[in-house]
């Protein structure tokens, strides 16, 4: 099994990543994410919310709707310009993203027709008639929001530049080839900045944004062999951007994009104060001089974070079982523990009253300070491989020397190494561990 499936498998038999409509026979590259994968995906987000907005001073965030005012989409170029090119097989008539489709249809050897832009926005309809007045779009981006609201975020949050405008959220895009596990699907979360600047400190912004992306994905656990920064040329940035550098990862399908680092100029908000009519210049604190300012965005898409954290984290390893000199093959999910879905698992070492009345509530004790898993059937070695399988960092046992000495063993995943740890403090021990 290459690592792609090895990962695919897990996430499906272990609640991570579940095919989507599966009992309808699924829906091609749609996925839902099950209960550990949620919590992984959660963990994520918050960790990174932490990170960019409430531990800085420079940063506020916002939550807008995912459908806007069609004019935004008019304003911004994505209603004609967010487009990739597409070739159709003269044959049988499937379709293919034209910079990766190859000379012939990889499916029945056919010729493809000319090539054509294919608008990636996904239309809907507002309220009960399917008229063109009535059409507008889900959102492709979740920048725009930030663009339309900077005034309001200006006047209600009194800031001076530089100063950034946080979001995360779900966004939709009518991919021509989704594909790859939840590589690239239509529908998927993103996590982005923009940094408003002066015109004249743009390039500062953007090497320090493009090193605290580096040091972020440290903190998710990603080798930096791994990682690649691809500057994209002239003619092949998005249409909005004069700098453009790709952060790429080394998938098992090829080096492709992870994140993205852009300089929109002042692009968007000159398009939108041309549009709108409504003033989008900043006043300078000193001189009263207004202008425009100019953005650098660090843009993370979530699902690709998760795939990588994934891919990164997956080991499989020769460990020492329960028998004496004797080892197995375990799979562990080696997650920072702060990304975790679970943080601890408590084992009572037997179902016995004795044991139970010391593990369930201990188990709820815990449970209020950290996600916590209880596993009370087969044996222990059975238990601990389950938990690594699903990236818990720490078990604790409850045995039969717990009544006498009010203590349990705490088992690292990592390093396997197991110690007595007094009940009495525990939780505030495991907090400063998982931290
Ligand atoms: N506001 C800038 C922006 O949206 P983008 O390069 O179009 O930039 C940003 O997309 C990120 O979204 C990518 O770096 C990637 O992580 C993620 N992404 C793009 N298309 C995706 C798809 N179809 N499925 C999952 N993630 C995707």
């Amino acid at each position: 099994m290459d690592r792609m499936e090895a990962i695919t498998d897990l996430a499906k038999r272990r609640g991570f990543v579940f095919p989507g409509s599966d009992i309808y026979g699924g829906l091609a590259n749609s996925w839902d994410y099950g209960p550990l994968g949620t919590e992984l995906k959660k963990n994520i987000k918050d960790e990174w919310w932490k990170r960019f907005v409430r531990e800085r001073t420079d940063m506020v965030g916002i939550d807008a709707a995912l459908i806007m005012n069609p004019k935004v989409w008019e304003a911004s170029g994505h209603v004609k310009q967010f487009a990739d090119p597409l070739v159709e097989c003269t044959k049988c008539h499937e379709r293919f993203r034209a910079d990766q489709a190859g000379e012939k249809c990889p499916s029945c050897g056919g010729a493809f027709g000319p090539a054509r832009q294919f608008n990636l926005m996904f239309k809907t309809f507002l309220g009960s008639t399917e008229e063109a007045k009535n059409q507008a779009y889900l959102r492709g981006e979740l920048a725009q929001a930030m663009f339309v609201d900077f005034p309001a975020v200006l006047q209600s949050m009194r800031r001076r530049l530089p100063f950034g405008i946080a979001s995360q959220g779900r966004v939709f895009r009518n991919e021509i080839t989704p594909g790859n596990f939840i590589f690239r699907t239509r529908e998927f979360d993103l996590m982005e900045f923009e940094y408003f600047c002066v015109a004249s400190e743009w390039e500062k912004h953007f090497e320090y944004w493009l090193s605290e992306m580096k040091a972020w994905l440290a903190h998710c656990g990603v080798d930096a062999k791994n990682l690649h920064f691809h500057e994209i040329e002239d003619g092949e940035r998005a249409h909005y951007s004069k700098r453009t550098v790709d952060i790429e990862y080394e998938y098992p399908f090829g080096r492709k994009e992870l994140y993205g680092l852009a300089y929109r100029t002042d692009f968007d908000l000159k398009n939108h104060m041309e549009s709108s009519g409504r003033d989008m210049r900043y006043a300078d604190h000193e001189t009263g001089e207004r202008s425009v300012p100019h953005v650098v965005e660090p843009t993370f898409g979530l699902d690709r974070t998760v795939l990588v954290s994934l891919l990164e984290a997956y080991r499989e390893e020769q460990a020492p079982t329960a028998e004496e000199g004797e080892t197995d093959a375990r799979i562990v999910m080696k997650f920072p523990k702060w990304m975790a879905p679970y943080k601890v698992a408590v084992l009572p070492l037997s179902k016995k009253k004795e044991i139970t009345d010391i593990a369930e509530p201990l188990y709820a004790e815990l449970r209020k300070a950290m996600m916590c898993d209880y596993d009370e059937t087969q044996s222990i070695g059975k238990r601990y491989r389950r938990q690594d399988e699903i990236g818990t960092p720490y078990c604790v046992t409850v045995d039969f020397d717990t009544a006498k000495d009010g203590c349990v063993t705490v088992r690292d995943r990592d390093s396997m190494a197991q110690e007595r740890v007094k009940i009495a403090g525990l939780a505030e021990y495991l907090t400063e561990k998982i931290k």
